[in-house]
């Protein structure tokens, strides 16, 4: 069977734990050069409507280690809703690819894609979310031995799509979830609302806050991203003063402890968000995440193609 991957709320818990043990093996063998076949003939359309290097990158060589082929369909090929309708856009892919990889402005863009077509959708980043990104994020935790209940995760700076995702996918496993942005930045009603609840569920905690301070204190791991996102880029000027409080830094970072792991999606804006010392610090692990991405949207690939079984018995045969 067939799922799309549209939100980090798409996965419970035991999903995520299943997904990162999945995304462990196939890194191990992707480490000793062995490619899989489970997705022989099988074709992903890779539609971006934003730019992109690791997300492209990883689903790209990611099918091609999965034995599959993708296709890359930037804006000047297909510009959503302008040259064509998603509708008539996903009626068409159908017919030729097995699934459609999106990166949208619009997170309805996702869900038109998902009711019009047969093959699964997997959300490559939107305006709302971007689950992929978070599920790599938190692998990179796992792999590093992080038992998630009660571990405190800091987020500082902007409310944005990579914090919305780990906000919901951290307090469904039960960490305890400190954010911090500027008055105005924080995340929406609806997603804090969500992750308050997956919280209560799972017994991890959620504070949003507009005092770095306070969300770093004692954290195991802090994390930041751009002030202003793809979507929000016409704003940079005017976010830089608002946000140069929530700047990482190592007087920031005081407050945590003292091991406490550097985290960051990339691109970095080194100097605004994160200083050089901190990203190249000997506890950032973001070219790890980088790194994860790769293993851990195969694993989501495969689990959205109903190819999980198939993949672990190639694995262990
Ligand atoms: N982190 C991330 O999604 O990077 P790209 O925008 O380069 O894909
Ligand atoms: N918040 C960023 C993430 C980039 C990977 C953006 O949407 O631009």
């Amino acid at each position: 069977m067939t799922r799309d991957y549209l939100c980090s709320a798409d996965y419970d818990a035991a999903k995520m734990m299943e997904l990162f043990d999945l995304a462990a093996a196939i890194k191990a063998l992707a480490k000793r050069r062995r490619r899989l076949s489970a997705l022989k003939g099988y074709t992903a359309a890779l539609v971006f409507q934003k730019p992109s290097l690791r997300t492209r990158v990883t689903f790209d060589i990611g099918m091609r280690q999965l034995g599959g082929d993708a296709i890359f369909l930037g804006p000047s090929e297909i510009s959503l809703g302008a040259r064509e309708s998603i509708h008539d856009i996903a009626k068409n892919l159908e017919r030729w690819v097995d699934i459609i990889i999106a990166r949208v402005f619009e997170q309805t863009s996702l869900e038109h894609f998902a009711a019009a077509s047969a093959p699964p959708v997997i959300n490559a980043l939107s305006n709302d979310e971007h689950p992929c990104q978070a599920m790599a994020d938190l692998f990179t935790l796992y792999e590093k031995g992080v038992k998630f209940e009660k571990t405190r995760f800091a987020f500082i700076g902007d409310g944005n799509n990579v914090c919305a995702s780990l906000m919901i996918a951290g307090a469904s496993l039960g960490m305890d979830v400190r954010v911090a942005t500027p008055e105005g930045y924080e995340p929406s009603a609806a997603v804090i609302e969500k992750a308050r609840s997956l919280a209560r569920e799972s017994c991890g905690g959620l504070l949003v806050t507009n005092d770095p301070r306070q969300a770093v204190s004692c954290a195991s791991a802090v994390y930041t991203d751009t002030w202003a996102s793809m979507h929000t880029e016409h704003e940079a000027q005017e976010r830089r003063p608002l946000f140069t409080p929530f700047q990482v830094n190592p007087a920031l970072l005081k407050g945590a402890e003292p091991d406490a792991v550097i985290m960051h999606c990339l691109p970095a804006h080194r100097g605004e968000e994160i200083t050089d010392e901190v990203m190249d610090c000997k506890n950032s692990i973001v070219f790890d995440q980088a790194e994860n991405r790769l293993h851990m949207q195969k694993a989501i690939i495969l689990d959205c193609l109903g190819a999980v079984e198939e993949a672990r018995r190639e694995i262990t045969g």
